[in-house]
């Protein structure tokens, strides 16, 4: 178990690479597992939950080669996984398990899936209910509605499915079980979640359409499908792991940083807004696109903030952001208001709690909600001993309040940042220098 410790900085100066988006380093596997071919992926994220992912479908029969700077997925086609020996080892990773729930109900055999102390205690209910719905057979082993899974074979049916929450894990796994069914599939959200899925299957070859209701709630819909195609997947830099860099720089006085190849897609794109709505001085430069998805280079120089309200449909677009939001908040002129965000309660951590805890242990001044938080900006923030909880983002986001607080910070368990960011502390370092 290792300590961090981190000390006041002086100012974040240079230009970091941001590693893959781990959203869609999963999703490269999982559709490069079940497309024909070769899928081709680089920039992919090796952190401990995307390796989780290549394990599973190792474990079910995919050759999974990792080359220098590039990963290749021997595709064994949408009917061709084989039965794994052993329990599949979701780690710590709420997309594996709720991913992989989708494209195990399409199979002709039976598996189990089990994580960590975290994921065997996040809500699966939310999967169960519509896969379950459409002809899938899985059963919360110790029928608590969490993980240890059983995914028995089912014959599936095209549904219409009206999800109470925006969560792009519920989505993806319907659309994924709706490549096996017999008819249309689809899934409507009541805000817009991220969607790299419907993005990722369109780009492997699969009949999938998206459309926004003018009420802000969106639906994605799906035809079953004979076969995806391999691709050739560069992953974007991750945009929740350059919010740690973006917070830093905006905080430290004398920063400037130059935060290279991040992903923009707008629904993931909510921290740039709050950014901007804070009066950041943040500009993307070198914008591209590719399948789908955006990318760029932010400059990002320090800035005097201001508070803002956060709530409604841009929560979806920045639900992981919101502990460094928060810390980012304690510095920031007035008081910042976050709500309609309880999913936050479901994440690796209960975050409202973890963030909530943790910025009072450094003098910040915060009230938890039912759905969010209440941050009083302009409080001094002094060093602290951080508990982790083993909440990758928890630790991220505190080192960075070590960087403005007034003496040292300890983060626990800080080797938790490698769920995402294995090379976050060294950057921290580098950026630093
Ligand atoms: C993710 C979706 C989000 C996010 C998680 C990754 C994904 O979860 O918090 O870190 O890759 O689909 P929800 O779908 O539960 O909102």
């Amino acid at each position: 178990m290792s300590v961090k410790t981190i000390c006041p900085a002086e100012g974040l100066k240079g230009e970091i690479n941001i590693p893959g988006d781990k959203s869609i380093s999963h999703r490269s596997i999982m559709l490069g597992s079940i497309a024909l071919g070769t899928t081709e992926i680089t920039h992919f994220l090796e952190g401990a939950d995307c390796l989780s992912t290549i394990d599973c479908f190792r474990k079910m029969g995919v050759t999974i080669e990792k080359k220098p700077g590039r990963i290749l997925v021997r595709g064994k086609g949408l009917r061709g996984l084989t039965a794994p020996t052993d329990t599949l080892n979701v780690g710590n990773s709420g997309t594996t398990t709720r991913l992989m729930s989708g494209i195990l109900s399409g199979q002709n055999f039976p598996s189990v899936m089990s994580g960590d102390e975290s994921l065997n205690s996040r809500p699966m209910k939310r999967i169960i209910t519509p896969l379950n719905s459409m002809g899938a057979h899985i059963t919360s082993l110790h029928d608590n509605g969490c993980a240890p899974l059983k995914v028995e074979p089912g014959v599936l049916h095209g549904i219409h499915y009206q999800s109470p929450v925006a969560s792009a894990q519920v989505k993806s796994a319907v659309l994924l079980a709706g490549l096996y069914a017999d008819g249309e599939t689809s899934v409507t959200e009541p805000a817009l979640s991220r969607n790299h899925t419907e993005l990722m299957l369109q780009s492997f070859g699969a009949d999938v359409t998206a459309i926004m209701h003018t009420d802000g709630t969106a639906t994605a819909q799906v035809n079953p499908c004979e076969e995806l195609f391999g691709q050739q997947i560069c992953v974007p830099g991750d945009i929740s792991s350059a919010a740690y860099f973006i917070a830093a720089a905006l905080l430290v006085p004398g920063s400037e940083l130059l935060v290279k190849n991040v992903g923009t897609n707008f629904t993931r794109a909510g921290f740039l807004e709050v950014c901007k709505a804070m009066g950041a001085d943040i500009t993307l430069l070198n914008q591209s696109y590719e399948g789908g998805e955006g990318r760029a280079d932010i400059l990002v120089r320090s800035s005097h903030l201001k508070a803002t309200t956060i709530e409604g449909d841009l929560i979806p677009a920045l639900i992981d952001e919101i502990p460094i939001i928060a810390v980012m908040a304690s510095q920031a002129e007035g008081t910042t208001v976050i709500k309609d965000a309880a999913e936050l309660k479901v994440k690796e951590t209960n975050r409202i709690d973890t963030t909530t805890s943790n910025l009072k242990a450094m003098g910040g001044n915060i009230t938890p909600t039912d759905d969010g938080m209440i941050i009083e900006g302009g409080t001094p923030l002094s060093g602290a001993h951080i508990q982790s909880f083993l909440d990758h983002r928890i630790a991220m986001a505190f080192s960075i309040a070590g960087l403005i607080a007034k003496g040292e910070t300890t983060i626990e368990e800080s080797q938790c940042v490698d769920v995402s960011y294995p090379e976050f502390y060294a950057t921290l370092e580098e950026c630093q220098k």
